[in-house]
């Protein structure tokens, strides 16, 4: 028999990327077969956000008493007027009494600071309870501080560059925590009666859309959570996302998840069974937060793990932590993204899926997005991070990380003017 020069799979193999490159490319084409109206010149959607303190508006029944957190840093340029407005809004349909507001500002050089103090007299008018707190401290001055307590401390790792570095996701675990420290004193008081407790990030939304998140499977969720987008069709938080099988989603356009039950509701445009999700806006059941013995709270991987490489989102870790320690009811369960939920972190990004969603191009940039993600077997297996927590196991009897499925190949580190990947 004659031995092939050429390996017969070869020349398959590059007709393969060259349809998987074209099919990945196709969507430049579709898109340039609609063009957007100018979002400014939508005085409709404009209107979303008009704000009127004397307006009677009606009430949304069936939601109960929502505590609600926002961490902001730098955020001006979503303050006003959308997520503002969208709060103010939202208030009034929940009615201030059922509300208590969360705010922690940190350090932010732009308006955000003048910006919330503003918010904070508002909400005072009108009789909201709140706590807004407005952090006059730099980053460079925390980390000074973080560094002056001393590199013995939870949170330091030896890095590859060969130094003791402040690990970044305890940092921010500790300030997402921070946002329920009135929770705690409402507690004492006895009075922390409430239902759901709502993430918001720095995005635009409207009271609709929360209140359409709020109402997710008539409330029977653990947790449900919008989908974020940074530019007109891409989500942005990749690190928190994980589907029902706990697989990363690979597709940063729709349908965004490999196929799976995730990505069939997600087609379908029903709530997508997730294991993780924070994207934008999240609201949970308040149970697990309220509970007396160890109340669900922020934090990263032990420092012990991280040291090897391994980080993993305090976002997706207290799913993680919910899901094995947590609360089981019947009337709420599971993890849910509400796909017809679309938040942005910039107005023409919200304003795109607000009108695109679930219409003709977004089903035409599905059929590449499907097909490559099959072709190219995404998302490819973390082998290397598993083979790195399996050692960590072993090396000391007893250690577990229930986020498993939240961990990544990356090491974050802050520096001076933010943060670093190591
Ligand atoms: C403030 O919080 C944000 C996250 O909300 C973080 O990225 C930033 O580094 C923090 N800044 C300071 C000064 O701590
Ligand atoms: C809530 O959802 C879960 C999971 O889908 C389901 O098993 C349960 O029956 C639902 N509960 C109610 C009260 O509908």
């Amino acid at each position: 028999m004659l031995r092939r020069r050429f390996h017969p799979y070869a020349r398959i193999r590059r007709v393969l990327f060259a349809i998987i490159f074209f099919l990945l490319n196709a969507h430049i084409f579709f898109h340039f077969l609609h063009s957007d109206p100018d979002p400014a010149a939508d005085t409709s959607t404009a209107a979303l956000w008009d704000y009127n303190p004397y307006a009677t508006v009606p009430r949304i029944h069936g939601v109960g008493r929502v505590y609600i957190a926002a961490n902001h840093w730098i955020s001006a340029k979503v303050l006003k007027p959308y997520w503002i407005n969208g709060l103010l809004l939202l208030i009034q349909q929940l009615g201030p009494e059922n509300v208590f507001v969360s705010i922690y500002e940190n350090g932010s050089w732009d308006d955000t600071p003048a910006m919330l103090r503003e918010l904070d007299e508002i909400l005072g008018r009108m009789g909201v309870a709140r706590r807004v707190l407005i952090e006059a401290i730099t980053h460079q001055e925390q980390v000074a501080e973080l560094v002056a307590q001393g590199d013995d401390k939870p949170g330091w790792v030896m890095t590859s560059r060969g130094k003791k570095e402040l690990r970044r996701i305890p940092v921010l675990a500790k300030l997402r925590n921070r946002l329920l420290e009135p929770l705690e004193e409402l507690q004492k008081q006895g009075k922390a009666g409430f239902d759901r407790i709502l993430f918001l990030n720095d995005v635009v939304f409207t009271a609709q859309d929360v209140v359409t998140l709020l109402k997710t499977r008539s409330g029977n969720y653990t947790a449900a959570c919008s989908i974020d987008f940074n530019k007109p069709q891409y989500y942005y938080d990749t690190f928190a996302i994980r589907d029902s099988k706990g697989r990363e989603a690979p597709a940063q356009r729709f349908p965004f998840f490999a196929g799976g039950e995730s990505r069939n509701a997600m087609m379908n445009g029903d709530p997508v069974p997730v294991k993780s999700c924070w994207n934008g806006m999240v609201a949970f059941d308040a149970a697990p937060f309220l509970r007396k013995q160890d109340p669900l709270r922020f934090r990263g991987v032990d420092d012990s793990l991280a040291v090897s490489h391994v980080e993993g989102s305090e976002c997706c870790l207290i799913h993680a932590d919910n899901a094995r320690y947590g609360w089981h009811s019947n009337e709420r369960s599971g993890v849910w993204i509400n796909p017809l939920v679309r938040v942005g972190y910039n107005f023409p990004a919200y304003h795109y899926q607000r009108l695109h969603m679930y219409g003709w191009s977004e089903y035409m940039i599905s059929i590449p997005v499907r097909i490559g993600t099959s072709l190219l077997g995404l998302p490819w297996r973390k082998k290397r991070v598993m083979d790195r927590v399996e050692r960590w196991k072993k090396e000391q009897p007893g250690r577990d990380e229930p986020g498993d499925f939240c961990l990544v190949d990356e090491m974050h580190v802050l520096v001076e003017n933010g943060w670093k990947h190591v």
